[in-house]
């Protein structure tokens, strides 16, 4: 007997479970942005969506609620993710990144995720690769996947990693996207950024700002300045050109997983 999975389907009333505690340090606008990628993609007979990280699935869901808002539900979900402890939280981590750290390690993280993508709806439904990107991703086609979403190990060698193999996995017309591009290299101090690539988070010298110092560094390297929003970026595969997208002037289209509050919070983060 499963004792923490009847526990999250008595609590949740079958739906997922995304509380604020576990879920999101902050707000994440990048949900929207990701909605908005499936709208761009919508009438094709399948969208086959690969995500690397997908945590508690939340965004998995968000993929899964796209597909049902602008292409009938057509299409595929595939997740690579170890779930497996990967980061030892610095002194100065901040309580969600303790929990974070937490709830991966007693394995928690992992009940809540199965959970989740048991909601899943996609008509060609759902394959989780329970590996790290660096075995799973050379397993997968050439051209397979109309998105990929690299979202998994934030340290420079691992994310170089994931960009690269992702750019291989993308059909043509396809786009590429990533969050938490907080700082571009370019605003950034050479040194300090070569210092700090692989550790997962490190704050700003002389500022409040947290950033992930890999994604900034291996973002640069594969595919140079992007424009982002919010720290989410895009960029689409024509032939040989990747050319990025901008989310200027997007419908605001928060999925139904989320609660109301944190609903709110994200629409009102977005107006900012
Ligand atoms: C930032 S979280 C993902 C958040 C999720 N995409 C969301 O928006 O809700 C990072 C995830 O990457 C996973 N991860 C860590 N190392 C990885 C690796 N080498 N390959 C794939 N996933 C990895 C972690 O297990 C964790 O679940």
């Amino acid at each position: 007997m499963d004792k923490t999975a009847d526990l999250l389907t008595l609590v949740s009333g079958g739906e997922p479970f995304l509380d604020k505690g576990v879920c999101f340090g902050s707000p994440r606008p990048c949900h929207v942005f990701m909605m908005d990628l499936i709208r761009r993609l919508s009438g094709k007979p399948d969208i086959r969506v690969l995500e690397i990280g997908s945590w508690l699935g939340a965004s998995l869901l968000t993929w899964d609620a796209a597909l049902a808002k602008y292409n009938d539900g057509k299409g595929a979900l595939t997740s690579v993710d170890p779930h497996n402890p990967y980061f030892t939280p610095p002194v100065e981590a901040t309580p969600f990144e303790r929990q974070f750290a937490r709830i991966m390690e007693t394995g928690l993280a992992y009940d809540i995720f199965r959970h989740n993508t048991g909601c899943i709806k996609a008509s060609g439904g759902f394959t989780h690769l329970r590996a790290g990107s660096k075995n799973a991703l050379p397993q997968l086609r050439d051209g397979h996947f109309d998105v990929v979403y690299v979202d998994g190990d934030h340290r420079y060698s691992a994310a170089k990693f994931d960009l690269m193999e992702a750019q291989r996995l993308l059909a043509d017309g396809g786009y590429l996207c990533g969050d938490d591009l907080i700082i571009q290299a370019e605003d950034c101090d050479p040194e300090f950024l070569a210092e700090t690539r692989e550790q997962e988070s490190v704050r700003m010298p002389d500022t409040d700002i947290r950033f992930f110092p890999g994604v900034t560094a291996a973002v640069a390297e594969v595919l140079g300045p992007l424009p982002t929003r919010k720290g989410f970026w895009a960029v689409q595969k024509n032939g040989s050109k990747w050319d990025a997208v901008t989310f200027d002037d997007i419908e605001a289209e928060v999925p139904n997983h989320f609660p109301d509050d944190i609903r709110d919070a994200i629409l009102k983060d977005l107006a900012e």
